[in-house]
């Protein structure tokens, strides 16, 4: 028979009231896995986003709609990315021993909402930032691999002024802090209830978007990192230096196909993508947490039960940095 856990579940589309904790089979330790007691889960967009099934960007829909259960949610345990303990590893494990603290990204199993997670030992999952709490740590993986690997491809150089659209939500706040360890001046842009948290972490300038045009007065920039998925595309691109790269990271299909064809006939470079979360790049956060490129951007930490109103805070965004979910024992 099976061991128990606890886990926060959902088992239909809909509001955050549709998740409650409850009692759910342990996950089975296979050979080459490794059995973590997950201690944090960061609550994510991308999370709530699966949860109500509602995308800003409409053409996921049909395709995750199949992937993931068309009446109700296949796998019902939400959480992409967490901080925990190796309790035990399966055969053939050789990466990880028991008492590791870890932090990675489950990929599509998800289930970090959990108090168990079986992971294959390859998957992206590195030993935690020795500076960091388990809660901080759970909130690096989205945000710092999708930010890593954004402005790694916008291959900046020393002094390239970068603008960072978005940039107060966990995605843009890695963007800001890595693009700045490159030796890029940084715009960002968001609400302006993130000002300070965005200049806190290392923005040269904040625009507000509800207020400033960030392409007013003939301001360009070299690159222009795009996480908002309703933004102008044309007023993105007439912001771009002559040779300019725009990289969007929730494109809509029209953006597709206008970056296609920028990129095909002006000298600016556009390009979308998924991140590939790699568990090299885990690991060069993880240094980049320790030789404090990167800082905690954890706003709040709330327990199991209270993840409906940790979906509420990221859906409406009453928050500054992360909201983290303290997995219990
Ligand atoms: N491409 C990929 O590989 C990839 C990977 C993971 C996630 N995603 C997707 O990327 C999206 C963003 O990710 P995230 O987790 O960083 O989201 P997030 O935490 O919700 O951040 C979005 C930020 O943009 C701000 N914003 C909203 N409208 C804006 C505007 N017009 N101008 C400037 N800023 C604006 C929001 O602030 P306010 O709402 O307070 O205004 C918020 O701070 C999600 O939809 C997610 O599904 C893409």
């Amino acid at each position: 028979m099976s061991s128990l856990m606890k886990a926060v579940t959902y088992t239909e589309y809909g509001p955050p009231e549709v998740l409650s904790v409850s009692e759910v089979d342990r996950p089975e330790l296979k050979s080459g896995e490794i059995l973590v007691r997950n201690k944090a889960a960061e609550a994510t967009k991308a999370d709530c986003e699966m949860r109500s099934f509602q995308f800003p960007v409409k053409w996921f829909w049909v395709p995750l709609r199949i992937a993931f259960g068309v009446f109700r949610p296949r796998r019902q345990i939400l959480g992409g990315y967490f901080a925990g303990e190796v309790e035990e590893v399966g055969d053939g494990v050789s990466r990880f021993a028991p008492g590791d603290a870890v932090f990675g990204n489950t990929g599509f199993r998800f289930g970090a909402y959990g108090q168990y997670l079986a992971l294959p030992e390859d998957g992206t999952i590195a030993t935690r930032p020795a500076n960091m709490s388990f809660e901080e740590a759970a909130a690096v993986p989205l945000g710092g691999l999708n930010a890593l690997h954004f402005m790694r491809r916008a291959k900046l150089s020393p002094g390239d002024k970068v603008l960072v659209n978005g940039a107060g939500g966990s995605i843009g706040a890695h963007a800001v802090q890595i693009a700045k360890s490159m030796g890029a001046e940084v715009s960002a842009v968001d609400s302006g209830i993130k000002r300070d948290f965005l200049l806190g972490l290392g923005a040269d300038v904040f625009f507000d978007y509800a207020v400033d045009d960030f392409g007013a007065e003939g301001r360009t920039f070299d690159v222009i990192f795009d996480m908002v998925a309703g933004s102008s595309f044309s007023r993105c691109i007439n912001a771009l230096k002559p040779g300019g790269r725009y990289l969007s990271g929730n494109p809509r299909l029209s953006v597709m196909l206008r970056c296609l064809l920028t990129s095909a006939f002006t000298d600016k470079t556009c390009s979308f993508a998924f991140a590939r979360e790699s568990v090299e790049e885990l690991t060069t956060l993880r240094d980049m947490i320790e030789a404090g490129s990167i800082r905690s951007i954890v706003d709040r930490v709330l327990p199991m039960e209270e993840a409906p109103a940790a979906h509420r805070l990221v859906e409406t965004e009453q928050r500054i940095g992360a909201i983290v979910l303290a997995i219990s024992t």
